[in-house]
């Protein structure tokens, strides 16, 4: 055989390998929690930094570790809360992750994906993600949720990258509306009803864990982003794929003007998400009570 042909070989191989292996991963979660749970979910639930309040509304009937659920990426950050509960959520049945993984951890764009493919695997059709993000554009203030409309990956990240696996998907997925506008409709008068500011806008996902630079800040409004975040990108591109309903809502935590640049902390930003996940609990009890899943 010649070279090129004998390496392109071996790499089907590693790579035929790989994707097996991930695909009883997720199996063997999925079936571990579906045995656990009983009645198999149809929403999954995804928070950000200083969001777990925004489960409150959770009836949980099954909780466990991160750690404890086979095949699962194991956490390396301490004080994240990795745990995933299971219950009923406005009538429905939910699945729900407290705490999710970052590529800027070390996680590869798969690990980072992997809860959702056990969504996948488990039946759930809506994936809610929640975030907190910088806000970019000049009407947003801190406080405020936007709903997610539109994403731009600056991650340089897909977790869909190497051979495909065709039950997860197809190999070129289109990324049009993929947040799913009736979500959103739903959000935004869920929003009306409880009397909670929201804007709407495109989310940036960028790798981190520095923050931007007033340059790059000047560089992300310019190219047409509202809000800036390190998650939710890799997830949302997986469930695409999955083929799933997709909801994204936005914890304005800070804001970044590039004219007047000042210093965000951690301690910051969790605290202004601490103070949206309120809000947020009452915007998901009412979508969830009216959506069709
Ligand atoms: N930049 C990036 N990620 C963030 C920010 C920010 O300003 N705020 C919350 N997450």
């Amino acid at each position: 055989m010649q070279p090129v042909a004998c390496f392109q070989n071996r790499l089907e191989r590693i790579c035929g390998k790989k994707m097996e292996e991930y695909w009883q991963k997720v199996e063997a979660a999925a079936g571990f929690l579906l045995r656990k749970i009983g009645r198999p979910p149809k929403v999954g639930l995804m928070t950000g930094t200083g969001l777990g309040r925004s489960l409150s509304a959770l009836e949980t009937v099954f909780a466990v570790d991160y750690k404890d659920i086979p095949g699962f990426p194991v956490s390396t950050v301490t004080g994240h809360a990795g745990r995933l509960r299971a219950g009923s959520l406005g009538g429905k049945p939910v699945v729900a992750m407290e705490g999710r993984f970052h590529l800027y951890e070390g996680y590869s764009p798969k690990e980072v994906a992997f809860p959702v493919r056990v969504m996948q695997a488990m039946g759930v059709g809506t994936l809610i993600l929640t975030n907190a993000a910088g806000g970019l554009n000049p009407d947003f203030s801190a406080g405020d949720i936007m709903i997610i409309r539109d994403h731009i990956n600056l991650t340089g990240e897909n977790p869909l990258v190497g051979k495909n696996d065709d039950r997860w998907g197809i190999r070129f997925p289109d990324m049009t509306g993929i947040y799913t506008p009736a979500l959103a409709e739903m959000a935004l008068q869920a929003s009306v009803e409880k009397g909670i500011s929201v804007k709407e806008g495109v989310y940036i996902g960028v790798k981190g864990p520095s923050l931007e630079t007033p340059a790059e800040t000047r560089f992300i409004k310019m190219i047409g982003a509202d809000a800036v975040g390190m998650s939710t990108i890799q997830e949302v591109i997986a469930a695409v794929h999955a083929g799933m309903h997709i909801l994204g809502l936005s914890a304005i935590s800070n804001i970044n003007d590039p004219d007047r640049p000042a210093p965000v902390t951690l301690e910051e930003i969790v605290r202004a998400a601490e103070n949206a996940a309120d809000d947020l609990a009452a915007m998901i009890t009412v979508i969830t009570e009216r959506m069709d899943a």
